[in-house]
């Protein structure tokens, strides 16, 4: 199999680390680094929870880079309220010995992507943080951008209401500016003409609940990863239940990984985009849906996903299943909609 090249930039964070096992467990991409971002927790606590989960999932080659640890120009403000203080839920996982994180992730993504671009192997980036890593690439090394195959970003919203604001998604919403720069980027730079970013925001994954009963499920076909995963989402489930009355919780990261291996799990249509980086909208994904600024397209804003199609697939990669054996029983635990895994209108 051709595996895809891919570097992981994020801020693990529960669902991070979800969607981290589930790149981990799929064979068609071949994860060339993980870097981290201040987001959800400090880089320093990022990059440890990235290196626990390499161990769980007995991939201690793959490298974990430090990123930057402030916002672009906004202070920095965490997640810990979501995801706990240590980032996994308070789950008293610890750092295996002899591991430790590289400085430097934003020259490693320009090095990566330089010699990518040499060698005519691009890279794609799946960003589940803050996008400040991405800005600063862009900032210090905008020729690497030749390199660069497909960027997926989970953040943003376009109907569905904020969960930072009632307008803003965490992660754009942490670093509108580097956010904002990132979309600019897309809209304006040379070497990214023809290139979209794949908006996995809001509207599509608050249709991610991984509930109890799920977990249940996750337990009878994997005790270990039913064990390990209901450890991380105990304290992301009574966050969810205080926050937004839900037994369950929304796991947005997976998603972005899962639509980065099959595109018919989320569509959507393409619009220019922009962040707004500014007051009481800061952190919002205006979508000019009407073409009013006639700017480039620099967006494929994902509104429609499939929950179903998505549950079986996670379930079916962590657990070692075919996601069909899968199909029948989450159908009848599961809360379905008419109008999902239909095309966006
Ligand atoms: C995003 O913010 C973080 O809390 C999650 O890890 C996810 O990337 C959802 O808004
Ligand atoms: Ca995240």
């Amino acid at each position: 199999m051709n595996a895809r090249n891919v570097i992981i930039d994020c801020d693990p964070g529960i669902d991070d680390a979800l969607a981290l096992m589930l790149a981990l467990s799929s064979p068609e991409l071949n994860v060339l680094g993980i870097t981290i971002v201040c987001g959800n927790v400090s880089t320093d606590k990022g990059a440890k929870n990235a290196l626990k989960i390499l161990d769980w999932m007995d991939r201690t080659d793959i490298p974990v880079y430090l990123g930057e640890t402030a916002p672009l120009y906004r202070d920095y403000v965490d997640a810990e309220d979501t995801h706990g203080t240590d980032g996994l839920g308070e789950s008293g996982y610890t750092v295996p010995v002899g591991t430790a994180p590289q400085k430097n992730a934003v020259s490693f993504l320009a090095q990566s992507l330089q010699r990518a671009a040499a060698a005519s192997k691009p890279i794609s980036i799946i960003a589940l943080g803050p996008l400040t890593n991405l800005a600063r690439l862009i900032q210090t090394a905008p020729e690497s951008l030749a390199g660069l195959d497909e960027l997926v970003s989970m953040g943003g919203n376009y109907k569905s209401h904020g969960n930072c604001s009632p307008v803003a998604e965490y992660n754009y919403w942490c670093d509108p500016h580097g956010a904002q720069a990132v979309y600019e980027a897309f809209a304006s730079h040379p070497l990214l003409s023809g290139k979209q970013i794949h908006m996995v925001g809001l509207d599509v994954t608050r249709r991610i609940v991984l509930t109890p009963n799920i977990l249940e499920y996750m337990a009878r076909l994997s005790p270990r990863m039913g064990e390990l995963v209901a450890r991380i989402t105990r304290f992301y489930m009574d966050f969810h239940w205080k926050q937004e009355g839900i037994i369950g919780c929304v796991i947005n990261d997976p998603l972005a990984v899962a639509y980065f291996l099959d595109r018919d799990l989320c569509h959507g249509f393409s619009a220019h985009t922009a962040v707004e980086t500014e007051g009481i909208c800061m952190g919002q994904t205006v979508v000019d849906t009407f073409d009013f600024w006639n700017k480039k397209k620099n967006c494929m804003v994902l509104t429609q996903t499939d929950p179903l199609r998505f549950m079986a697939f996670f379930l079916g990669r962590l657990c070692r299943r075919e996601p069909e054996e899968l199909i029948p029983l989450l159908r009848q635990i599961m809360v379905l909609m008419e109008t999902d895994g239909k095309e966006a209108l």
